[in-house]
């Protein structure tokens, strides 16, 4: 009876050791909050989140009829590298370990003539990927406040 009592008593504690380690290991790895302290970057979940966050948005802009039109005739490396100066530019911008190796946005927007109806389009679709990765709150203001704050250089006002 005694050793029995023991016995489960030892397993039950070898059980709670076993989840007391797991749950460490989940801290340690990653899979829990990061604190309110952390860069945006860290916030919106690194690297690859970026990259799908823009990803995401490249996609809705080039087959928005609106939007397309400007990036007629460009080839894939121009794609490709648009799309990787995108990913280094928000990464940098949200405080992650990148460099924005392109030019500056007056300088890349200057002949386009983008008018303030194409730029809300363009935002439009912005924020219909924070909506489709569910990035709401406080990460949400501060990217937009990171859009907002390009819109001098790259809209031409009336
Ligand atoms: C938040 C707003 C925007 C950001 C952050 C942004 C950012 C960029 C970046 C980083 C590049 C690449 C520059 C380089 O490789 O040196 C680029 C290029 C370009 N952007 Fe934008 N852009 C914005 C809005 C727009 C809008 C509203 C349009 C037009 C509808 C537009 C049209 C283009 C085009 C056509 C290029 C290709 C230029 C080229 O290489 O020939 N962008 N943009």
């Amino acid at each position: 009876m005694h050793t029995s009592v023991a016995r489960l008593g030892g397993r039950r504690l070898t059980a709670i050791a076993l989840l007391l380690v797991t749950a460490q290991a989940c801290a340690t790895f990653g899979h829990r909050s990061p604190p309110a302290s952390a860069s945006l970057y860290v916030r919106l979940g690194g690297y690859d989140a970026v990259a799908a966050v823009t990803d995401d948005i490249l996609a809705r802009e080039l087959k928005d009829p609106v939007v397309m039109p400007f990036f007629k005739g460009l080839e894939t490396a121009d794609l490709q590298r648009i799309r990787q100066h995108l990913v280094d530019q928000l990464c940098a911008a949200a405080g992650g370990p990148c460099f924005y190796p392109g030019k500056d946005m007056k300088t890349t927007h200057a002949e386009m003539e983008i008018t303030p109806a194409v730029w809300n389009t363009f935002v439009g679709h912005i924020l219909e990927s924070l909506d489709a990765f569910k990035i709401h709150g406080r990460e949400r203001n501060e990217l937009v406040a990171i859009v907002n704050s390009l819109r001098k250089d790259i809209v031409r006002e009336p």
